[in-house]
């Protein structure tokens, strides 16, 4: 097999160089060691009509990495446009944040068009092609359209909004009728997968059987793989990052005072504000923590450019200043905010250092940092994961402390409790929460996927050929569906 993954950001960084965004972070590893041809955005762009798309190609491991110069006219309206204010707020149930034209829509499907054509260059006989985000609804549509006949997945790494809130993006029927050209659409929970058939069912009239479309396509099955990390090599970073500078800085620095963390990009999705507001709220109420806590937010900028980020970014800078103002002594800061990134290892260093992980996104596909958190603590000394429940990472995460994010109250009770478990509970806590993270590895999801990409289009294809043969008798599906060892995906 050869398969071709395709998502708009790549990365070629090792786990010494930071990295933006759990997609790129998560494939990198499984990429490599796959020899899979990883394809995406260069981050450039380029003039002229390019009959033949610009490619740089490097070695990535086992496989290689393409990285596509985009069209120039077309870019802004995909990425900053119909991409980032339009699917990204409504995927996030925002739709207050869509700000999107008819131009916009336009570049999007030009570039999802451009990478079709793109894509022609890798195809060989064998070749599966594995699509990412939300970047790319409609590649799937436009392969097809090039006649590619060849299997086609595509997973979606944010949520599933409901029927009513994805009907408020502009173009949205067209969009998810591309997507039933996909063999297999992956999501990350049963509620996104449920949404999304719940949406297709009622707007576009479709017929769904166990999970499965039927469209002119042929047939879209719709499955949920939550994405995994590798908590062995997370571990072994975060033992490893005890003696990095960054690390052992932070450690000595904290005068035995005790730290949380939050990891994030500055999104209005991961509900900053919200925990900031809380942590403010647990310093008013329970003073006694002053100066024996503190939280360190490292919150990576991105989207600078879209007004709803950079309002964020101001918003924020303005919290964060006040409430160090308010509470802060001369020997004291109550928040270390951090607009940059840091490596995989020295991350997994810092998590190990915090007693509490905080994770409280308003809405979020899965959040790896959560896991990440987890899979950095010393087992004999592991520190407490405060939790959104409308994380997807919740669903498996469950004995970590859920929260809502909304209940800023709440959160600050839950913060302080966290700081003073006891450590019984927090042993219990975490090794439950491990032995998920070791049943559903990134390993894992990669390869379930695939595996399920294969048979869905072999079945597809298998009753292609029995409705051209005029059988009266097919009937959908051909075979049920398990994964080798027993079924991770459903
Ligand atoms: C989320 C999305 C990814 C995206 C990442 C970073 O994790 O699901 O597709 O790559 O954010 O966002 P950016 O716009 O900087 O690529």
């Amino acid at each position: 097999m050869n398969l071709v993954v395709v998502s708009n950001r790549v990365s070629r960084a090792s786990a010494n160089e930071p990295m933006t965004g759990g997609l790129a972070a998560a494939l990198l590893p499984v990429v490599e060691k796959s020899g899979a041809i990883w394809v995406g955005s260069s981050g450039r762009v380029r003039d002229g009509a390019q009959k033949e798309p610009f490619a740089e190609i490097e070695a990535l491991g086992a496989g290689a990495l393409a990285m596509l110069d985009l069209p120039a006219a077309h870019y802004a309206g995909y990425y900053e446009g119909f991409a980032n204010s339009a699917l990204w707020p409504a995927l996030h149930s925002r739709t207050d944040l869509i700000r999107s034209s008819h131009d916009d829509y336009q570049s999007y499907r030009e570039v999802n068009s451009f990478m079709a054509r793109a894509l022609l260059r890798f195809r060989k006989l064998e070749t599966v092609f594995w699509i990412q985000d939300y970047h790319f609804l409609a590649l799937g549509a436009e392969l097809r359209d090039l006649g590619v006949t060849h299997p086609i997945g595509f997973f979606l790494h944010t949520p599933w909004p409901t029927r009513a809130i994805f009907s408020g993006v502009p173009h949205h029927r067209e969009l998810v009728e591309a997507m039933l050209a996909y063999d297999l659409i992956g999501f990350q929970t049963d509620d996104d997968r449920d949404n999304f058939l719940s949406y297709v069912e009622s707007e576009l009239g479709l017929e769904i059987t166990g999970g499965i479309v039927a469209s002119r396509f042929g047939h879209s099955r719709c499955a949920v793989f939550p994405i995994g990390i590798d908590p062995a090599k997370f571990a072994a970073h975060a033992a490893k990052a005890a003696s990095h500078p960054d690390v052992s800085r932070l450690r000595r620095s904290l005068n035995g005072e005790k730290l949380a963390i939050g990891v994030d990009r500055v999104d209005y999705s991961k509900g900053l504000v919200n925990r900031i507001e809380a942590f403010d709220r647990m310093l008013t109420l329970q003073p006694q923590l002053k100066r024996a806590v503190s939280l360190l937010q490292i919150a990576t900028l991105s989207r600078g450019t879209i007004e709803a980020y950079g309002d964020l970014q101001d918003q924020l800078a303005k919290l964060v200043s006040d409430v160090n103002g308010r509470h802060g002594e001369v020997d004291w800061t109550p928040i270390r905010y951090l607009n940059k990134g840091f490596s995989q290892t020295v991350l997994a260093g810092l998590y190990r250092t915090a007693q509490v992980g905080l994770v409280t996104p308003l809405h979020d596909g899965m959040n790896l940092v959560a896991k990440e958190y987890v899979a950095a603590q010393n087992p004999v000394d592991p520190g407490v994961l405060v939790l959104s429940k409308f994380a997807g990472a919740a669903q498996e995460l469950d004995t970590a402390l859920l929260v809502n994010p909304h209940d800023i109250d709440g959160m600050a009770r839950t913060i302080a409790m966290a700081f003073s478990m006891p450590l019984l509970e927090r042993r219990m806590r975490w090794e439950a929460m491990m032995a998920k993270l070791r049943a559903g590895t990134i390993q894992d999801w990669f390869a379930d996927f695939v595996d399920a990409l294969q048979d869905a289009h072999a079945a597809n294809d298998k009753a292609a050929a029995l409705t051209l043969a005029g059988d009266p008798a097919v009937v959908w599906p051909l075979r049920s569906y398990s994964a080798p060892g027993g079924s991770r995906y459903h």
